[in-house]
């Protein structure tokens, strides 16, 4: 059974399908795509159905990472059952992820920047309503987040 991971923002449409796109990258990367199954979701389900901002795809594009056939969900309480970590990209996600959490729950929920060892910020900031710049700042978070996240997973799960 691989390590399971869902990836949370609030449309699933911006932060989280690159964080999601990003963090596969890094497990293809360490031929880790086997044992670590990933996935993102939205707490919201205004985008659901929907493919990743235009502006999301083609920041990630240019970092060589094509998210384009991800197709945005809302998080339900299930997904507690299914994911060994749920990461929220910032702390609004995350108390609405503690609300869902059923008390069983013995995953790792927390934000995703707390893998991010040197990161200056503990919330992946929402880019929907700015530039593009606000687009590489995220990708440049979640990709220092990615490499911490996969040492817990390996110390954590693998080894
Ligand atoms: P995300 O960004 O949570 O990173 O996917 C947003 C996408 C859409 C909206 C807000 C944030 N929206 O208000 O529709």
């Amino acid at each position: 059974m691989p390590v399971k991971v869902l990836f949370v923002c609030l449309g699933n449409i911006c932060r989280s399908p690159t964080a999601e796109g990003l963090f596969r990258a890094e497990l293809a990367k360490q031929q880790l795509v086997d044992e670590v199954a990933t996935d993102s979701a939205g707490t919201a389900a205004w985008h659901v159905g929907k493919a990743p901002d235009t502006r999301a795809i083609a920041a990630a594009a240019e970092r060589g990472i094509n998210i384009s056939s991800l197709r945005a969900r809302q998080v339900d309480a299930a997904d507690f059952e299914a994911f060994d970590y749920v990461l929220a990209m910032d702390e609004s996600n995350l108390m609405d992820l503690k609300a869902l959490r059923p008390a069983h729950y013995t995953g790792t929920l927390a934000l995703f920047l707390d893998f991010a060892a040197d990161a200056a910020e503990r919330e992946v900031p929402d880019p929907y309503y700015g530039g593009a710049e606000g687009f590489e700042h995220v990708l440049d978070l979640v990709e220092q987040a990615s490499v911490g996240l996969l040492e817990d997973i390996r110390k954590r799960h693998l080894d």
